[in-house]
């Protein structure tokens, strides 16, 4: 286990109630423990960047009564077999379907795959979260 550090910081008023009411609309009760978070989504957004492993998660929503769609979602998938882990389709409603995808690999392989289905017509929706694999974190 790594061991506690204090440090000091110098906010100007503005910045520091930013910083309060941030913590507060995220639930947090310690300034600690926000800023360590904050600290962490940052350092997973630069490690994306550098091409560290991440895993991810997207979420699309789409009309299957569109011709060859789902063919060509699941084509896509297909394609990059190496990044998507598992997939949970759901009927939204007679036409509508949502679909999460698991995903792990360099964040631009997920971004890249993520696009390629946020395009075809007919899908309404498509979010992609991203989050470090958990190498790295302490
Ligand atoms: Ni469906």
């Amino acid at each position: 286990m790594s061991s506690l550090i204090r440090l000091s910081l110098s906010l100007n008023s503005e910045i520091a109630e930013k910083l309060d009411q941030m913590a507060n609309e995220a639930g947090y009760t310690n300034r600690s423990e926000f800023i360590r978070d904050l600290i962490r989504e940052k350092h997973t957004v630069l490690e994306s960047e550098r091409g560290a492993e991440v895993i991810g998660t997207l979420t699309i929503v789409y009309n299957h009564h569109r011709r060859g769609l789902t063919e060509e979602i699941i084509s896509l998938q297909h394609n990059c077999q190496e990044n998507v882990l598992a997939s949970t389709h759901v009927h939204l409603s007679h036409e509508i379907c949502a679909e999460m995808i698991m995903l792990r690999g360099t964040c631009d392989g997920i971004r890249s795959l993520a696009f390629s289905i946020k395009r075809l017509k007919g899908v309404l929706a498509a979010e992609l979260n991203i989050s470090p694999t958990g190498q790295n974190i302490s």
